[in-house]
């Protein structure tokens, strides 16, 4: 690789082993757009303040209008023994325009370019996690919606604990991922500045005009200290973590679907294309997609791991070692995508199977609390109660029976405030309807938390 661009300050050939080493731009040709994009801007603005002529700004954007059409049609491929992506494109340029093209990095630098470049990519792409998120969301509440009052049990430690409907549960995910979606919103703010003009690290002494280079890209603002906005990578680990919370939540709403499609729970059924099968076992069906969510989920991790580790011990201002902040945010971004691309339309699809659920809420005392609750709204001490209650399940489970089975001499023998209302009091509808307080499963509660999530949506 013969003509480094730097070539005048040395006097060998840098090392092919080196130069392989040094390369980012088979990971970071993927922001040509962005990196054309922002060429485009900085070019005008180069134009408009005087710093080079009027026309060969335009003609540089020109010329950059021609390689991005090309990129994208593929008449140009991106060279894999480029630098990176910003060499590349400048190199293009100047193969093109000759010695205009030499003009465009001018009162610029690669660190505040790749710091741009990121920026504009993070930006873009939150927007897209954004979107694949609201739409699952949209796809929780609408299964949510129909499954008002499909009974369940609820858990704790695993064990049954108190009846829930299908669509309390679900919504429960719905508010988790709506909180990422504010995650993501947060994030988008703080990306959302415009480095450009900081030079290698300490501006330029040329007279640019950076708010109209931000003003064309879109940016809110510019960055106010020069050593920061070209070593900021804030946004990134933010991202990434804002990331890493999604996956997190994914990965446990995962784990509730693999365990409701066991044979032991039989809650729901994944739809054949959402499934697959074993190499052996004539009987399997598994649930691959969400195993590897829940996998993928400890890959994300990592990346915020990769980069906050990489921060921590940067002195200011630009360190090569901030070229790793791309394989690991680029990482997060693709996974994510694909886990929200794919369990969308697998949770649409997926088959829920309302009796067995009802079965296992009817089994494991579930209604304890409601008849613990029946006494005390008959005057009894709550500890009493549950007292009480406690030695009726025992005793049920000693002669195999429910609650509900109970007879009524069985109650009364233990404390004569029960009567025949007990059984409505203990019954599972009974359970679910009464908890109707804000934020509880009754069917009306739950309304109002697909309410809350339409509303907030639509902001
Ligand atoms: N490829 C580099 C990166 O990703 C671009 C910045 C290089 N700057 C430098 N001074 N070597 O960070």
């Amino acid at each position: 690789m013969a003509n480094k661009m730097w070539a005048g300050r040395f006097t060998k050939e840098i090392d092919e082993r080196v130069n392989d080493f040094n390369s980012s731009v088979s990971f970071d040709a993927r922001m040509y757009r962005f990196d054309i994009q922002g060429s485009m801007a900085h070019a005008r603005m180069l134009g408009d303040c005087g710093i080079i002529e009027k026309s060969e700004s335009e003609t540089i954007i020109e010329g950059l209008k021609g390689i991005l059409a090309d990129i994208d049609s593929g008449a140009l491929e991106i060279d894999p023994e480029a630098e990176d992506i910003h060499m590349f494109v400048e190199a293009e340029l100047t193969k093109r325009l000759g010695d205009t093209g030499k003009r465009l990095h001018t009162a610029r630098s690669r660190n505040d370019q790749v710091a741009l470049d990121v920026r504009m990519t993070a930006k873009y792409e939150l927007m897209e996690i954004r979107k694949l998120t609201v739409a699952l969301i949209k796809t929780i509440t609408d299964i949510a919606e129909n499954n008002l009052e499909t009974v369940m049990p609820g858990y704790t430690h695993l064990q049954r604990a108190q009846p829930i409907t299908l669509a309390h549960h679900l919504m429960a995910y719905a508010m988790m991922l709506l909180r990422d979606v504010g995650r993501l919103d947060d994030c988008y703010k703080r990306t959302n500045i415009m480095p450009l003009g900081s030079g290698a690290l300490a501006s330029t002494t040329y007279p640019i005009n950076r708010q109209q280079v931000c003003d064309e890209l879109g940016f809110d603002e510019i960055t106010q200290n020069s050593l920061d906005g070209v070593s900021d990578r804030d946004f990134c680990a933010e991202m990434i973590s804002a990331i890493s919370i999604l996956m997190m939540h994914l990965s446990r709403f995962s784990e509730e679907i693999i365990l409701w499609c066991s044979w032991e729970f039989k809650f729901a059924e994944l739809d054949d294309a959402y499934a697959t099968g074993s190499s052996i076992m004539p009987q399997k069906k598994n649930p691959d997609v969400t195993e590897l969510i829940r996998g993928k989920t400890g890959r994300v991790y990592g990346d915020l791991n990769t980069t906050l580790v990489m921060l921590k011990g940067l002195p200011l201002a630009y360190n090569k070692d901030m070229q790793e902040d791309k394989e690991a945010l680029f990482d997060a971004v693709d996974t994510v995508k694909l886990c929200l691309k794919t369990f969308e339309p697998m949770l649409a699809t997926m088959r829920f199977i309302p009796e067995n659920m009802r079965n296992a809420a009817a089994r494991g005392f579930i209604n304890a609390t409601d008849c613990a609750d029946y006494l005390v709204k008959k005057g009894l001490p709550f500890r009493d109660a549950y007292k009480i209650t406690g030695t009726l399940v025992h005793t049920c489970i000693e002669k195999g029976l429910t609650l509900e089975t109970l007879p009524l001499e069985e109650y009364k023998a233990l404390c004569d405030t029960f009567d025949e209302d007990v059984y409505d009091a203990i019954s599972l509808d009974t359970c679910v309807m009464q908890r109707k307080a804000a934020g509880g499963p009754a069917p009306e509660a739950v309304k109002v938390q697909i309410g809350y999530v339409r509303e907030k949506l639509e902001d």
